[in-house]
């Protein structure tokens, strides 16, 4: 970044008020984004997907995010890898389909090829001296927890290791490790991604923006929460899942981009899930022995967050694709072994996030729309926003 876009950065955090949202240039200005991809998305962990998408050896898919593409692939021994979708000769793109199976990736443009663990198997006609060695695929770092696999661009990614081993007891029971992804959707929002992540963090909207999940969500931090929060330890309980929260985020963050969240709260009586009418909608997860009629807020790092139900898990990411082009991407996971028609009905599992996401597409759009006035100045954070100082404080730690 060069120096002045770097001074620019710091001022505006200089300047920025406890307690407040964050001022217009975060969400308009080229330098800030680009610095947000550089000093953020790729010094960060990603969630990217879920080891049973990638089952056998050479199966593949992409990961994209603003100018970057990676490829997430499991090599002839196994194991999960991830190298940066750039071709070592000239940079074109070496793999172009979104997913698939393949034994080697064959750069389009000259055909150098490379192994499914990145290392370049050999290029025509470079002359003696030439060395493939020195030309793999440049890697981008992998972590599994309990099957869901974060990526990193960065060398010397933060370490996510104690954060997770403090999780790994209380997920157990949920058996994240045996999943199915029975649907993604793309929800593109004119808007910079800050914004979309934002909304997400926040239940200040619901009420007045989702109606839908307004009927079955009880509003966190509510008196309601309070009120049913009894009767769900005891039906977690029941069912086998211990409720403990783990809250390492913020000032108990163990180092920066390390936050892990977990917290389970009731839904209103007479929803056991996030269903349209209540009703269970697939098979309880891992070694679950019923439904609770609660919900799990998880997340790791300050960009992957889950919801997870007792019989379905929710996984959401806010892409950036431009200054102001945001993916909302969403991916609804099933228990491992669940049959689409037999067990679940695509279209009852994914209702309410998909239309509570064309909501949130519609309000964040409005919001971008207002904030690129020149008169806009960030108004005070309601305390329902608790969250977002939070996120503020960890993107601010980044730069
Ligand atoms: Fe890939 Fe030339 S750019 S082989
Ligand atoms: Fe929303």
């Amino acid at each position: 970044m060069p120096k002045d876009d770097l001074q620019l950065m710091r001022e505006l955090i200089d300047s920025h008020r406890e307690g407040f949202a964050l001022e217009r240039h975060f969400y308009t200005s080229q330098a800030v984004y680009n610095n947000d991809i550089k000093m953020f998305w790729n010094r960060n962990w990603i969630w990217a997907g879920h080891v049973s998408q990638i089952a056998e050896p050479g199966d593949y898919f992409l990961f994209d995010y603003g100018p970057e593409s990676v490829i997430v692939v499991r090599d002839r021994e196994g194991e999960v890898r991830a190298h940066l979708n750039v071709c070592r000769h000239r940079g074109s793109r070496v793999c172009l389909e979104s997913r698939g199976s393949a034994r080697v990736f064959s750069c389009p443009y000259h055909a150098w090829t490379f192994g499914l663990d990145g290392k370049l198997r050999g290029g025509r006609a470079m002359g003696p001296d030439f060395d493939p060695s020195d030309y793999g695929l440049f890697p981008v770092q992998v972590q599994i927890f309990q099957g869901l696999i974060f990526i990193c661009a960065d060398e010397n990614p933060p370490s996510l290791e104690a954060s997770l081993d403090r999780l790994a007891p209380l997920s157990a029971p949920m058996g994240l490790d045996y999943l199915k992804l029975a649907h993604e959707a793309s929800y593109p929002v004119p808007a910079n991604w800050k914004l979309a992540l934002e909304n997400y963090l926040e239940c200040y909207h619901c009420a007045p923006s989702h109606q839908e999940y307004s009927r079955s969500h009880s509003l966190k931090d509510s008196a309601e929460v309070e009120k049913y929060g009894g009767a769900l330890r005891e039906r977690s309980a029941a069912i086998g899942l211990p409720v403990e929260e783990l809250d390492l985020t913020g000032p108990n963050a163990l180092a920066p981009g390390t936050d892990v969240y977990w917290r389970r709260y009731p839904l209103f009586p007479g929803y056991q899930t996030g269903s349209k009418d209540g009703e269970p909608l697939a098979p309880p997860l891992g070694g679950l022995t019923g439904h609770d009629g609660g919900a799990t807020d998880l997340s790791v790092g300050a960009l992957n967050y889950f919801l997870i139900y007792a019989d379905h898990l929710v996984g959401y990411r806010f892409v950036p694709r431009g200054l102001q082009e945001t993916d909302i991407q969403i991916a609804w996971y099933v228990r491992g072994d669940a049959e689409e028609g037999r067990d679940y009905d695509k279209e009852a599992l994914t209702w309410l996030w998909h239309v509570t996401s064309l909501d949130d597409e519609r309000i964040i759009r409005h919001n971008q729309e207002g904030v690129n006035s020149h008169r806009f100045v960030p108004g005070p954070l309601s305390e329902m926003e608790w969250s977002l100082p939070g996120f503020y404080r960890s993107y601010f730690s980044m730069i």
